[in-house]
C-alpha cells in the first residue's frame, strides 16, 4: 500500500483556521544577513587602523580581487551600485533623446541614471521564464535611437544573454548587465559580470557580497574603464599618463564615486566566502523548491537554458490563483499566520510610477522644449510583466537555515494550498 504524499492531503489544521502554525523554529539566526565573522571584524579594523580612509590601497586590492575572479581587464569600486551605473551610461556616450531599453521590473537604479544623461527609458516586456527582458519585445521597441539595453538578472536569475546580446550586436547597441543580485551566477559556462559591454554588482548589504554600501562596474573595454575614470575618480587621471582624459585631471567630470576603503575591506572579506554562502542559499532554495514545486508552484529553480547556475539574492516564486482558487493575498496571510515570513513582490513597477506617468522623468533629462518626439508612460503598458509579478510570493532566501525549517516551510504551504478552499478571503 502506499502512503499517499502529505503535501496535499496534509489533515492538519491551518493556522488561521485555529490550528497549531507550522513553523515554530527561531529565524533570526537562520535568516541573519550580513553573516559578519571575526575575520571581517579585523579586516575592517586594519584598514581602520592603518589610517588610509579615503584613497587606500585596500580599494586597489578589492579591484585586484574581482579582476582575477573575473577574468576582466579593468575593475573600478564605486561607493554603491548606483553610482557605477551612472558611471555607466557616461561611458556609454548617453547623450539628449537617446533610448535605453530597460525592464520595469527591476529596482529604480537600473533605470534612474539614464535620464540624468539625457535618455530616454523605454520599458521592454520582463519574460515569464527567467523574469528578464524579453528578447522579442525588446527587438520590437528599437528605433533609430536606441543606443544600449539595461539587462537586470533580476534576483540573481541570469537574463536571455543569447538572445540579447545577439540583438545588441545586430543594432549596434552597448549592453550594461546590472549584475547587483547575481554574483556567483553563471551563463552557459561563463560569469555572469562578463558578458556585456560593461557591467555593475553592488555590495549593499542585503546583497550577496554585503557591505557597508559599495559597487563594482566591470569592463574589458579601455574607453569605457578611462570615461568611467574621468566621471567619478579625479585623482585617477593624473596617473594615467598615455590618456587624452588626464587633461581633466583637476576638475573629473564633477562626480565623486570613490568607494570608502572601511568598505573596501568587508567586501574583500564576504567576497572570500561569497561561493560557501551561494551554495548554502542554493542547497536551501532548491531544498523547499522541490517540495513547492509539487504544490504548483513555479520556483525558477533552473532558468533556460540547461547551464545556466542561479543564485539566489532573492528567493521569489509564482503562485497561479487559477490552481487553488485562493487569491495570492489570502494565501499570503495563511501563510504568515503559520509563521512563514513571506511578502508580496517586492519592486514596484516602474513604468507605473508617477516619475514616469506624471512626467516627472522628462524634466530630470532635461528633454522638454528640445523638440524629440517623447513618449507617455501608461500603466496600462507592459500587460505581461505586470500579471507576472503579481503572482510573484517572496520568502527568505534561508542564508543558514538548518533542514528542519525548510520542512516546517514546506508544510506551511502544504497544509495551507490542502486547505485553500477553506480559507477565508479578505474581500469575499
Ligand atoms: C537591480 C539593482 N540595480 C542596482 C542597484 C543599486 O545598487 P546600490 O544599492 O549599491 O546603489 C540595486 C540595489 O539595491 C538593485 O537592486
Amino acid at each position: 500500500m502506499t502512503t499517499p504524499a502529505p503535501a496535499v492531503f496534509s489533515p492538519a489544521k491551518p493556522a488561521i483556521l485555529g490550528g497549531d502554525p507550522a513553523v515554530t523554529l527561531p529565524q533570526d539566526d537562520a535568516l541573519r544577513w550580513p553573516i559578519i565573522t571575526a575575520e571581517d571584524e579585523q579586516a575592517v579594523l586594519r584598514v581602520l587602523r592603518s589610517g588610509q580612509l579615503s584613497i587606500s590601497d585596500e580599494t586597489a586590492a578589492l579591484e585586484n580581487d574581482y579582476r582575477q575572479r573575473f577574468g576582466v581587464r579593468h575593475v573600478v569600486a564605486h561607493n554603491n551600485g548606483t553610482g557605477a551605473i551612472h558611471a555607466a551610461m557616461h561611458a556609454f556616450g548617453i547623450r539628449a533623446g537617446d533610448e535605453v531599453i530597460v525592464p520595469s521590473a527591476t529596482w529604480w537604479a537600473s533605470v534612474m541614471p539614464v535620464l540624468h544623461h539625457g535618455g530616454i527609458p523605454v520599458f521592454a516586456e520582463t519574460e515569464a521564464e527567467s523574469i528578464g527582458l524579453d528578447p522579442a519585445d525588446v527587438e520590437k521597441k528599437i528605433t533609430d535611437r536606441t543606443r544600449a539595453i539595461v539587462v537586470v538578472h533580476l534576483f540573481g536569475m541570469p537574463s536571455k544573454m543569447d538572445h540579447l546580446l545577439d540583438i545588441a550586436r545586430r543594432h549596434n547597441l552597448k549592453v550594461l548587465e546590472d549584475a547587483a543580485h547575481a554574483h556567483g551566477a553563471t551563463y552557459r559556462g561563463k560569469k555572469i559580470g562578463t558578458l556585456g559591454d560593461a557591467a555593475v554588482f553592488s555590495m549593499q548589504a542585503n546583497k550577496l557580497v554585503p557591505s557597508a554600501e559599495g559597487g563594482v562596474l566591470l569592463t574589458d573595454d579601455d574607453d569605457i574603464y578611462e570615461k568611467v575614470i574621468r566621471y567619478g575618480h579625479y585623482e585617477r587621471l593624473l596617473p594615467m599618463k598615455d590618456s587624452p582624459n588626464r587633461m581633466f585631471a583637476a576638475t573629473g567630470f564633477g562626480m565623486k564615486f570613490r568607494m570608502s576603503p572601511l568598505s573596501a575591506a568587508l567586501a574583500r572579506s564576504q567576497l572570500k566566502r561569497l561561493d560557501e554562502h551561494n551554495r548554502r542559499r542554493n542547497v536551501n532554495c532548491r531544498f523547499l523548491s522541490e517540495r513547492l514545486e509539487k504544490l504548483g508552484i513555479r520556483t525558477f529553480m533552473a532558468p533556460p537554458p540547461d547551464d545556466v547556475e542561479r543564485v539566489y539574492f532573492e528567493f521569489l516564486v509564482s503562485y497561479d490563483e487559477q490552481t487553488t482558487g485562493l487569491p495570492i493575498g489570502d494565501l499570503a496571510r495563511a501563510l504568515h499566520a503559520e509563521g512563514a515570513l513571506v511578502a508580496a513582490p517586492r519592486y514596484p513597477l516602474l513604468h507605473q510610477q508617477p516619475m514616469f506617468t506624471h512626467g516627472v522623468w522628462a524634466k530630470i533629462a532635461r528633454l522638454e522644449g528640445l523638440g524629440i518626439d517623447l513618449p507617455r508612460y501608461d500603466p496600462a503598458d507592459l500587460p505581461r510583466t505586470t500579471a507576472g509579478n503579481a503572482s510573484l510570493i517572496k520568502l527568505p532566501t534561508f542564508p543558514n537555515a538548518p533542514t528542519e525549517l525548510l520542512h516546517q516551510y514546506a508544510h506551511a504551504f502544504e497544509k495551507v494550498i490542502a486547505h485553500a478552499r477553506d480559507l477565508p478571503r479578505e474581500n469575499a
